[in-house]
């Protein structure tokens, strides 16, 4: 798909500083599907590039030529355009001999070579993170709230998934109050706005989800207790897809048939994350599991149909493809509301309900713009 000039300038740029070619370009490749990429061989001549549009990270190599590194670190520093530009340095170097010359220069981070694709992109997008969460503090108190409060809670469910363990409700309750308080409020579109830079996708893509259905249910007139319970079980919906390789989940363009098969394991794997503790609300159970249930039975994981969905679900699909058609990939521009509103009763009346949709709909077009 073509990307449009404004889409470009949404996507981060990163700034790639290493006078090997090769391993400049085995770098770039790693980052290209995720981020706008810019290369420079030489310190000197990157200094320049860099002061004529600063990227959100830069990773420079320690051995560049055109005086080193390090001292394009320190002149970058001195730079009032690149002063808080987060900068990865690359070394071959032992990590502790380097230590103190990392420090002394101001990069942010060292990534000792050779290290993993893997590590690479998980160190570029925590530093992202932290630029876009840094950001929250200019918020008013409620959206702050909900953005710092349920990115806490998504972190620490990550680490329960990675011990086995299961989630603590009582937190993610705690971390949708001021979420549900800010819709109260009509102060939601803070929160979108503030995650919608955020390069952790799936807390993006939930809270975005969370805030949505929590929204809808006020709209059709849920009180509070219901409300929260909608926005709990969105930030929860996908929790599974932490378990998805990450080539697949991020995968530019269309699955292939096999990786889709992956990429459903996303459902089942939430549900085990949630039934390690039976305190997890039904409702919320019943939007993870069926989020992508569709009204013709052509969903999945179980092609219920009809009278199956209950409102829940129904509302859940809704927000979700509409969440998924609108969330900026690094392979697509967010589609434009209208639009995806338009596909969705065009081309979707054989699996979402009509009439929720109509509702969602004039929400959409009545309350948040380009969400
Ligand atoms: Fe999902
Ligand atoms: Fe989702």
């Amino acid at each position: 798909m073509p990307v449009t000039e404004s889409y470009d300038r949404q996507v981060p740029l990163v700034a790639v500083v290493d006078g090997n070619d090769l391993n400049r370009k085995q770098v770039a490749n790693a980052l290209i599907s995720f981020y706008r990429v810019v290369q420079y061989s030489d310190a000197d001549q990157a200094l320049n590039g860099l002061r004529k549009e600063a990227p959100e990270v830069a990773l420079v190599d320690d051995q560049t030529p055109g005086g080193g590194g390090y001292h394009l670190v320190r002149a970058m520093r001195w730079d009032r355009g690149l002063a808080t530009v987060p900068v990865i340095l690359t070394s071959s170097q032992d990590e502790r001999s380097v230590a103190a010359m990392v420090k002394g220069c101001g990069a942010n981070v060292l990534l000792s070579k050779p290290y993993r694709r893997s590590k690479l992109i998980i160190t570029v997008s925590k530093l992202l993170n932290r630029q876009v969460e840094e950001s929250w503090a200019k918020l008013p108190p409620r959206p702050r709230a909900a953005l710092n409060d349920t990115i806490s809670v998504f972190n620490s469910i990550s680490d329960a998934i990675d011990n086995g363990e299961g989630v603590d409700y009582r937190l993610v309750n705690d971390a949708c109050t001021p979420l549900v308080e800010a819709i109260e409020n009509n102060e939601f579109k803070s929160i979108l706005g503030g995650v919608r830079d955020h390069d952790n996708y799936t807390f993006a893509h939930s809270l975005k989800i969370a805030t949505l259905l929590s929204l809808f249910g006020k709209i059709i007139g849920l009180k509070y207790h219901d409300q929260l319970l909608l926005a709990g079980g969105g930030l929860l919906h996908d929790v599974g897809k932490m378990t998805i390789p990450h080539e697949i989940l991020n995968k530019p363009g269309r699955l292939l048939a096999d990786e889709f098969e992956v990429m459903k394991r996303h459902v089942p794997a939430t549900l085990a994350v949630l039934e390690v503790n039976d305190s997890i609300p039904k409702g919320a159970i019943i939007i993870a599991a069926q989020h992508h249930e569709k009204l013709d039975g052509t969903g999945y994981p179980k092609g219920l149909k009809g009278r199956e969905l209950n409102e829940l679900a129904r509302m859940s699909s809704i927000v979700d493809v509409f969440g998924a058609l609108t969330d900026r990939r690094a392979y697509k521009p967010p589609m434009p509301a209208e639009q995806a509103l338009g596909i969705m009763t065009d081309q979707m009346s054989a699996y979402l309900d009509q009439n929720l949709l109509k509702m969602f709909k004039s929400m959409m077009l009545d309350a948040v713009q380009d969400v």
